[in-house]
């Protein structure tokens, strides 16, 4: 069986791109593959958290996760920082990473131009820690979207390169996951492109009806289409995708015919739009609220999944101690 890996920062709340994007499939991969589940709480701590809402976020994105239909019983679901042996890989990685390597990873280069002031050496090596999130347990796919892929070659890179030093087979390299023809780009509501945190352009899965219902009513449109066959705006088209998502095929192909026959108004679009988006989201919304005040639950879940990702963490680690050559006083 092969093991899968996603791990997602702690840092705000998921949103429709998270959930469309990643989520639903996980459901149905957890019963086709050895899941393991984290939160990065080690590279949230890049952009220096408060610690007041350190474990609030945590628990909120644990929520999350569990509501959307991830299952401890099926899954291991863990906290990055609650596994030491993650650290440890991550020391031993950053021996055979080399500096202009990091240097040249566009998602550096992206952080060094937005915050000049905090080009701090976690953000350098952020993509060892996550390389060695992923080797730790020897995982096969990893689902990642265009943003981590780079990163994900330089898991490649240090899988091949320890392996190589040593003289061992200890890790595997491995291979982005998407989903066969599944994967979904879910643009935002202001036309820009992908639903993002950092881009403020999101629907959440905590947003109540009236916050959804306010959010798309405001999404951004054009003056409508003027003759039938008139290429769509972008901002337009990313509508027509979240419809095609959220709704059943008749409602999408019966304002697709509006469109082309340009009788589209696009506050009835709009309102379809809120509604599907609803049904969706907020049986989610419920369970969130329920779990996350759940804490008796939430710790049996911890608990569980941090001995299973331990369990396989230390197996890996004791290859990986042999192969460097560390040895115990006898
Ligand atoms: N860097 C990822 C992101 O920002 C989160 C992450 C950390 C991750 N470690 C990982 C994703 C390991 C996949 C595998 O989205």
């Amino acid at each position: 069986m092969k093991t899968v890996l996603s791990g997602i920062r702690s840092t705000g709340h998921l949103h429709l791109g998270n959930y469309f994007g990643a989520l639903k499939n996980f459901i149905e991969l957890q019963h086709q593959a050895k899941c393991y589940f984290f939160i990065a709480d080690l590279h949230s701590l890049t952009t220096h958290p408060k610690s007041e809402e350190f474990h609030s976020n945590v628990k909120i994105i644990l929520s999350e996760y569990l509501a959307c239909g991830l299952d401890p019983e099926k899954s291991t679901l863990y906290v990055q920082s609650n596994v030491p042996e993650v650290s440890e890989l991550y020391v031993l990685l950053n021996m055979i990473t080399y500096k202009g390597e990091l240097e040249r990873t566009a998602s550096f280069k992206d952080k060094v131009r937005l915050n000049p002031n905090n080009v701090n050496a976690g953000l350098l090596t952020y993509p060892v820690l996550m390389a060695a999130d992923i080797l730790v347990h020897r995982a096969d796919w990893v689902p990642v979207g265009k943003d981590q892929e780079q990163h994900l070659e330089i898991t490649r890179l240090l899988a091949r390169r320890f392996n190589r030093l040593y003289n061992v087979n200890v890790f595997p390299e491995p291979e982005a996951y998407n989903f066969g023809n599944n994967l979904v780009k879910i643009p935002g509501l202001d036309g820009s492109g992908k639903m993002g945190k950092t881009e403020g352009n999101g629907i959440y899965l905590i947003d109540d009806q009236k916050t959804i219902t306010k959010k798309v009513m405001r999404a951004v449109t054009d003056s409508g289409p003027v003759t039938p066959g008139s290429p769509m705006s972008p901002e337009v088209t990313n509508l027509f995708t979240l419809l095609s998502v959220v709704s059943e095929p008749e409602v999408v192909a019966h304002f697709r015919e509006q469109y082309d026959t340009c009788k589209i108004r696009y506050g009835d679009l709009k309102k379809q739009l809120a509604a599907d988006i609803c049904k969706h989201t907020l049986p989610i919304r419920e369970r969130i609220e329920e779990i996350s005040n759940d804490n008796a639950y939430l710790k049996y879940v911890i608990e569980k999944g941090t001995s299973e990702a331990r369990a396989s963490a230390c197996q890996t680690m004791e290859l990986v101690r042999k192969a460097v050559g560390f040895k115990v006083f006898k």
